[in-house]
């Protein structure tokens, strides 16, 4: 069920590998299209690429002025908040490129779930051409319970098929976020997952021996219709595959 990924020694290798490998995707979709739409995951793994992104690609190496920055999801919290991604990102990478501000579309945590959740929708909607907006390069993590984005296994937001974004409690965590939904993840051009260690391992083997996708491992569910998902891993969060 995972039919392409990569399998890097160690975190630090994986985290250096991604990141080369977002620079070469941002990098093509620029070339393409004058512009790259990218959706960033939270999490400690893809925050460790972010700042590998920064390290590895000279400013002049990355045409920032071609780059839109989403998120693929958002606790709701204020963006200076410890558990916002929105802060994540940018400790770990806005302050240290030139991308214009307006560049960077941050879901507003600070508002109320479903208004942050509409809001977000409709600036997808006016930044991403066409009438059904994708992206070009999609980051995603992925929780030892499946879950991606805030997609968690049981939530109302696995049912969302008539917006590309959702407001969702979840009871797992006690609170509130807003994250993509299956409609727009599966319009994407690439998807990348980042996935590292050992309490990710049971949770890879099982997507990996699955005959067909599954709500209750939602990571499972966002396969694009056209587009391409690749799973970059380590060693231990593919221990038993
Ligand atoms: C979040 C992320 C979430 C994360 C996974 C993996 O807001 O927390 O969107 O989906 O990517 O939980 O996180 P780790 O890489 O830290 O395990």
């Amino acid at each position: 069920m995972i039919e392409s990924y990569l399998s890097y020694p160690s975190k630090e290798q994986l985290v250096e590998a991604a990141a080369a490998m977002i620079v070469v995707r941002i990098s093509q979709a620029v070339y393409e299209s004058g512009k790259c739409f990218l959706a960033l995951a939270g999490g400690t793994t893809p925050s460790e690429v972010y700042a590998s992104v920064v390290q590895k690609a000279a400013p002049a190496q990355i045409p920032w002025d071609g780059v839109h920055l989403f998120w693929g999801d958002e606790r709701c919290v204020p963006p200076d908040h410890p558990d916002s991604n929105y802060r994540m990102v940018h400790e770990s990478l806005l302050r240290h490129v030139p991308i214009p501000e307006h560049n960077v579309h941050r879901i507003m945590g600070e508002l109320k779930p479903a208004a942050a959740a509409e809001r977000y929708s409709q600036e997808i909607a006016d930044t991403i051409p066409g009438e059904s907006p994708a992206f070009d390069v999609v980051l995603l993590g992925m929780g030892y319970d499946g879950h991606t984005a805030s997609l968690f296994p049981g939530s109302t937001a696995l049912d969302v098929f008539d917006d590309d974004v959702a407001a969702v409690f979840v009871k797992k965590h006690d609170a509130w976020r807003v994250t993509l939904t299956y409609p727009i993840l599966n319009r994407s051009e690439h998807v990348l997952f980042l996935v590292a260690g050992a309490s990710k391992a049971a949770m890879v083997e099982r997507i990996n021996n699955l005959e067909a996708p599954t709500r209750d491992y939602p990571a499972s569910l966002v396969n694009p219709s056209s587009g391409d998902v690749r799973w970059m891993m380590d060693r231990a969060a593919t221990a038993l595959i």
